[in-house]
């Protein structure tokens, strides 16, 4: 009755080729089969002591489960290719649906899970991940995942896993600036372009956890899931869960084919609209801060529109009185005093320069200052007998609420139809503290869990309302980078670092798992005495290019390079937003980095190579470009040897 994993590698092709099934009654005294065996999906309970994907605490206060299968079946839905394996537990009516989705065309496999209380009393689940991914028996493996923090998200880390658990984890609510939901391990041998890597996401943007253990029989698995930490479900008679899913894939190709399955598969698979290519955008922010108003934007725009940005995005400052990060947030609707006739005239005159509108926005926080907040001050996440902690003077509204998620449809829907507005930039600035929630009608701690799913449900329902617009997702840079963002989001604001060097690193470990049109990159001001205006550039075109300078003050000469770069950008974008990417040299140590780009025709590539490094002179190093036709000769184009300042790109 226990459900076994049998094998996770390389495609087989007959079934006597797959290893055989393991048995074991377990080890000495003090180890059930639960320890000794890869279970596919363990549940606590019994003797075993392995991290399990599933806790349960019964009505009549059993805290043990027993799950035995009861069936597999291939679903209807998506082509045959979507198993459903059921499981039971042998003395309660709780059932365990296990679900595969496999996505063949791009090597992809889908995991889920729906637990379903058929009971007449309710249950209580403490954890219920999405999958466990068994690595193959007796092999010892290397973990590569993403860490960071704010201005320093996607820093790669990689370290050799041995006996026991390492947690990789978010409890504030977002996915978070710090991990990020994503692994890959090989057995210490992968590169870029060779070896066995395994691979895998969790398309979820509020608190999960990854465990990935190594068990003292030599089993390593990694789990991916919500995370239990102050986690409770109250399941009530009839009533089914259903968790996120996991995607998760194997390649020979190492590290760099590991990205570009991932690539493939989020470009077609999960972005809603995944080959659209992404207009040149420029953003006030970093120009104007709070001091948002009609003449000075206008101008703004005129420069942009000189230089061939398609897209002018106001930031924060716009709505009602915002003067600074102390108030406003919540109140949804032009400032009266910076817009006296709203925002219409402002976006006719971008749309007249030829560029379409966009707009920033952060509708899950509020200032207590703000209009509504003195309404509604009992909407923010909260424990009645505590002091609200605010972080940059706001709070969290709590969107696991309808009447909150009904006022921020309200509020956005009619800013999106009253004005012809193509680009939302959807931010979300602080993390959480104090997660209460006052008369929830179930475990006040499904609210890690109902607030992601009214975030969703918001956001889905405007998506569908307002199919023309593109949304990016944004947390104070890439605290809300994952897969089930990019459901509803077109692409992240990956960081609020936008000095290019440092975006070198955080660029690359981004790449690990998200394809370049997902990667929002701005021209900025930052470090403009030592980093010349072509590498800030270069580094910007490398994903969907923005410019965020403060255009009042670049010089003649510094907007007829930034024409000449976005005229450039223009014609390349096809291959970088949507091409192979290849990471040819890292930027994490070396004193130059490359990465190259490639039509899915291989017809077409571009290269940019970086040198961070002085003083001159220098050898600089070979680059072997990849992916070429062996028997096609390409043309070399535009080989610029920009060696001002810290430039330099060939
Ligand atoms: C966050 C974003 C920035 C900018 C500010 C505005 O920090 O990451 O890009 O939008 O908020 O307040």
């Amino acid at each position: 009755g226990m459900l076994v994993h049998r094998y996770w590698g390389k495609r087989l092709f007959a079934p006597e080729d797959y290893p055989p099934t393991l048995h074991s009654e377990g080890w000495a005294s003090f180890n059930g089969p639960g320890q000794t065996l890869p279970e596919e999906y363990p549940a606590y309970g019994g003797l075993k002591y392995i991290d399990p994907c599933l806790k349960v605490s019964f009505a009549d206060g059993v805290r043990d489960s027993d799950l035995a299968f009861q069936s597999a079946s291939m679903s209807d839905r998506d082509h045959g290719e979507h198993l459903v394996i059921e499981l039971h537990d042998r003395a309660y009516p709780l059932q365990v649906r296990l679900h595969y989705r496999v996505h063949a065309q791009h090597d992809i496999l889908e995991r889920w899970v729906e637990i379903a209380n058929l009971d007449d009393h309710p249950v209580t689940l403490e954890r219920a991940w999405s999958a466990q991914w068994h690595l193959p028996q007796g092999g010892s493996y290397r973990m590569e995942h993403l860490a960071g923090r704010w201005l320093d998200e996607s820093q790669v880390i990689s370290e050799m896993l041995t006996q026991g658990i390492k947690t990789l984890e978010s409890r504030r609510i977002t996915t978070s600036h710090h991990h990020n939901p994503w692994f890959a391990v090989d057995q210490g041998s992968a590169n870029e372009d060779q070896g066995d890597v395994w691979f895998g996401v969790l398309a979820w943007s509020g608190n999960w956890k990854l465990s990935a253990e190594v068990t003292d029989f030599g089993s390593t698995r990694i789990n991916l899931g919500l995370n239990d930490w102050d986690f409770a479900w109250r399941l009530v008679p009839g009533e089914t869960v259903i968790t996120p899913s996991s995607f998760a894939g194997y390649t020979n190709a190492g590290y760099g084919g590991a990205s570009r399955t991932l690539h493939d598969f989020i470009r077609d698979r999960v972005l809603p609209h995944g080959h659209k290519l992404h207009p040149i955008l420029y953003n006030s922010w970093e120009a104007t801060q709070f001091d948002v108003e009609e003449t000075s934007q206008a101008r703004l725009a005129e420069l942009a529109a000189r230089i061939g940005v398609e897209l002018f995005v106001v930031d924060d400052g716009w709505f009602h009185r915002r003067n600074s990060d102390h108030t406003g947030l919540g109140d949804w609707w032009p400032d009266e005093d910076k817009f006296p006739h709203g925002l219409s005239p402002l976006i006719e005159r971008v749309n007249a320069l030829g560029m379409d509108f966009g707009l920033w926005i952060e509708p899950e926080m509020v200032n207590p200052d703000s209009d509504l907040y003195r309404t509604h001050p009992d909407w923010v996440i909260h424990f009645p007998t505590r002091p609200r902690s605010e972080a940059r003077n706001q709070l969290i509204l709590n969107l696991a609420r309808t009447d909150v998620q009904e006022y921020l449809l309200e509020k956005i829907d009619a800013l999106l139809s009253q004005h012809n507005i193509t680009f939302i930039k959807w931010d979300m600035n602080r993390n959480v503290s104090e997660p209460g929630w006052p008369d929830a009608p179930g475990d006040p701690r499904e609210l890690w869990v109902r607030y992601v799913q009214g975030l969703y449900r918001v956001w889905g329902f405007l998506r569908q309302r307002h199919p023309d617009v593109t949304w990016q997702s944004c947390s104070g840079g890439g605290g809300r980078a994952d897969l089930g963002i990019l459901c509803l989001a077109d692409q992240i604001w990956e960081s609020d670092n936008t000095e290019a060097t440092a975006r070198l690193r955080i660029q690359e470990g981004f790449s690990l798992v998200f394809p370049a049109n997902t990667m929002e990159a701005w021209v900025t001001d930052a470090n403009r005495e030592k980093i010349s205006l072509d590498f800030r550039f270069h580094v910007s075109m490398c994903g969907s290019l923005g410019v965020g300078g403060d255009l009042s003050r670049w010089s003649g000469e510094d907007l007829k390079k930034a024409a000449h770069w976005i005229a450039l950008y223009k014609e390349l974008r096809p291959v970088i937003q949507l091409g192979d990417q290849f990471r040819l040299r890292s930027a994490l140590e070396n004193r130059f980095s490359a990465v190259q780009y490639l039509s899915k025709d291989r017809q077409e590539g571009v290269l940019f190579a970086f040198r961070t490094h002085l003083p001159e002179p220098v050898q600089l190093p070979t680059l072997t470009l990849r992916g070429l036709e062996p028997q096609a000769r390409y043309e070399v184009e535009g080989i610029a040897d920009v060696r001002s300042g810290l430039s330099w790109m060939e």
